[in-house]
């Protein structure tokens, strides 16, 4: 029979070392506030409920925790007493009874589900506290782990351990997971008598085990314990975020020639066979299909590329965007809220927005559509294998028709019909000799006016 589960959500921390004016579980990391990739690896170990305990942000922080598929409470900590104090801002939701409760801290954004559920396996083998540790070269301020024949003696913090017990490279993520039929019983017994004066989750392993309880604990991924405190943490977490999912996309079959100039966003999509150039920055959004070539210095954001579509290189794709199989956005041209039809082709120095292009169509190098008049937008529709000028400029509202010519340079204000040409520019005039005429007198000027020196 399932385990019911309730997740707790440490995030009532001041933030203090992120010189912010927000909570740093807001901060993002590949474009996704940190709290809702920990609410992402929490949601996969299978949780009837999550309990998140908020301090400053409160609002926004429940807002950026609720990622969906999982019912969310907030729970004010008013007061910052330690991490045994912050379960208990929860004791409502812990009241009502589960099997298993899961504790996580909101700030380590590098966490997966793994972990998690391998201390939830060990509530189901009879344990009544898994503490999930990591093995760290620098164990500096961590609580170390106390191990004694297979069983979890003891989290002792830091500052009140031995020199001997500060030795150990084991040390507490912080992360536990709790008997919840016992887990009121045992939080009501945390005292604040240690050197910070605060109350420690981490003594639930002593008050377990005095009253007949088992702890143990599991080891987890230095990386995914990773925290953050500051913004060099946060950039460091950024890091290794992304070279994790580059990693996978690769594995996955997707070519980058330049995989650490390549920035992913939390949900980017990459297919098979894709090709990815360097220097290209996706932001939140983008769904690249299998086979797909995305040439260097590109931005893509919001945006679906088809099989055996081109962008770039030095493109930029806004939301709304999307190119049909084979289209082509070449360098230097911008689309937003743009479809691209099959084959298409937008090759150089263009503004796409607000428009669909029909298949086939070529749209030349410097066409605009000028999709807003100051207050509104409006959609300009270009039919299928059309052909658009250089330098022309499509004055939205309005539609070309299938196979219509727009002459180059023109600015097409009125709808032109299907297979139609249409000039919107002055007409040229020739004078024959006139340049030599004007040149002739602009010399005579030049001289006369040396003569006078
Ligand atoms: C805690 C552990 C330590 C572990 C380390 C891992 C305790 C006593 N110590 O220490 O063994 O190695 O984490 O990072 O648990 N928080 C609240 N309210 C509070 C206090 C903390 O919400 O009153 C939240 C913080 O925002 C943070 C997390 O709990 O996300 C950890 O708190 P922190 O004060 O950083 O604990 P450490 O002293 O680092
Ligand atoms: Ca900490």
């Amino acid at each position: 029979m399932e385990r019911s589960c309730l997740a707790i959500i440490l995030a009532a921390g001041d933030s203090t070392r992120m010189k912010s004016s927000m909570s740093k579980v807001l901060h993002p990391i590949a474009g996704r506030p940190m709290i809702a990739h920990v609410m992402d690896a929490i949601a996969k170990t299978g949780i009837s409920a999550a309990a998140l305990v908020v301090g400053r942000n409160a609002d926004e922080v429940s807002a950026a925790a609720s990622i969906g598929g999982i019912a969310i409470e907030s729970y004010l900590q008013k007061e910052r007493l330690g991490t045994g104090h912050a379960v208990l801002a929860a004791r409502e939701a812990i009241a009502r009874g589960y099997d298993d409760i899961i504790v996580a801290y909101g700030d380590v954004p590098l966490l997966t589900d793994a972990p998690l559920r391998a201390a939830r396996q060990g509530l189901a083998d009879g344990n009544d506290i898994v503490v999930i540790g990591f093995h760290t070269d620098h164990p500096n301020a961590y609580g170390r782990l106390l191990v004694k024949d297979g069983e979890l003696i003891a989290i002792r913090e830091a500052k009140d351990a031995t020199d001997a017990e500060l030795a150990i490279k084991w040390c507490n993520s912080g992360l536990m997971a709790i008997n919840g039929r016992k887990a009121l019983e045992f939080l009501d017994r945390i005292g604040n008598n240690n050197a910070k004066g605060e109350y420690y989750l981490t003594d639930l392993v002593e008050i377990a085990r005095s009253l007949g309880g088992r702890a143990v604990a599991v080891d987890a991924p230095e990386v995914e314990m990773t925290g953050c405190n500051n913004r060099a943490e946060l950039a460091f977490i950024e890091r290794l975020w992304q070279e994790r999912r580059r990693h996978e996309l690769m594995l996955s079959g997707v070519t980058m020639v330049a995989p650490e100039t390549v920035f992913l966003a939390y949900d980017t999509v990459i297919g098979q066979d894709a090709l990815i150039e360097p220097n290209v920055v996706f932001g939140p959004g983008a769904l690249i299909e299998g086979g797909a070539v995305i040439h260097g210095f590109s931005h893509i954001e919001g945006a679906r590329v088809s099989a055996g579509a081109t962008v770039g290189p030095f493109a930029r794709l806004r939301p709304g965007t999307d190119l049909a199989s084979g289209a082509k956005v070449g360098n230097f041209c911008e689309v937003k809220n743009g479809k691209i039809g099959e084959g298409a082709k937008v090759n150089h120095l263009t503004y796409i927005g607000d428009a669909t292009i029909g298949a086939g169509s070529n749209i030349g190098a410097g066409t605009i559509t000028c999709n807003y008049d100051g207050v509104n937008k409006h959609e300009t529709h270009v039919g299928t294998n059309a052909f658009v000028g250089s330098n022309s400029s499509l004055v939205a509202p309005i539609r070309i028709g299938d196979g219509a010519y727009i002459a180059s340079g023109s600015v097409i204000t009125e709808d032109v019909p299907a297979d139609a040409l249409a000039f919107g520019r002055a007409r040229q005039e020739i004078k024959p000799e006139r340049a030599k005429a004007i040149r002739e007198r602009a010399l005579a000027i030049k001289a006369a006016k040396k003569g006078g020196h």
